[in-house]
């Protein structure tokens, strides 16, 4: 059976993750988070002071970080995807903290962060058979892929899976904080000069708004089968 790419970029808290891990499953390809990178440098630059409290970057230094940062991903079969490291250390957890989501959209703005973390996106799925989520896969990572979608959804349903999401790991964040975030990242992540997030020509739009998770994945098998991609 033929083995392709599918890229999935869209808005944040779209639900673009569970979607690609999902179908990363279904089909036994592997999933990259792209964004996940992204959060792995904020921490990094956190943990380094490199970002102040203000959310301030000393982006000289940050950029003179960047060779010491060492990301790897190791497949977690309980979870069923792989994991992100950050220089040795599982940073999974840290990572989807609100102070890294409130900074990381800055971060990734910087010309020097994208053209590492790019690169090595494109080495990683440089096999097929693979799914990743971001903002510039369609565009900028894979421009050849042979599915793209791009992801949207109500306003308010997004905040809602966002703030589920921090209840079921027991983190508390008011609704407030959560529609701030999301907001000043789809401003920050469709303003940027770099590659900002645009809906690749091709791309095929999928607003889950009023689909649950099967059957966004089962709209998407659909599609695969119609289009006939995998066979
Ligand atoms: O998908 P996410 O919310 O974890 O992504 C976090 C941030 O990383 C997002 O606000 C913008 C940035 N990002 C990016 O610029 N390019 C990507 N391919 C993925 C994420």
């Amino acid at each position: 059976m033929k083995r392709i790419t599918i890229a999935i970029d869209g808005y944040s808290s779209c639900g673009k993750s569970t979607l690609a891990k999902a179908l990363a499953i279904k089909l036994q390809y592997s999933f990259i988070d792209t964004g996940a990178m992204y959060r792995a440098v904020t921490l990094y630059l956190f943990e380094h002071k490199l970002i102040d409290t203000e959310g301030g970057i000393d982006e000289k230094n940050a950029i003179k970080a960047l060779s010491k940062i060492y990301l790897s991903f190791i497949y977690n079969p309980s979870l069923k995807y792989a994991e992100t490291y950050l220089n040795g250390e599982n940073v999974e957890k840290k990572i989807r903290d609100i102070i890294i989501s409130n900074s990381v959209s800055k971060v990734s703005a910087i010309k020097e962060v994208r053209t590492k973390l790019v690169s090595l996106q494109q080495k990683m799925g440089k096999e097929k058979g693979v799914v990743l989520d971001g903002r510039d896969i369609g565009t900028t990572v894979f421009p050849e892929a042979e599915l793209k979608l791009f992801m949207t959804a109500d306003e308010k349903i997004r905040i809602q899976r966002r703030l589920d999401e921090y209840t079921s790991k027991g983190e508390y964040i008011t609704e407030d904080e959560v529609r701030k975030n999301i907001s000043k990242r789809d401003y920050e992540d469709t303003h940027r000069k770099e590659s900002p997030l645009l809906k690749a020509n091709d791309a095929i739009i999928l607003d889950n708004s009023d689909l649950d998770k099967q059957q966004q994945l089962d709209y998407v098998m659909r599609l695969i089968n119609d289009l006939q991609l995998i066979k």
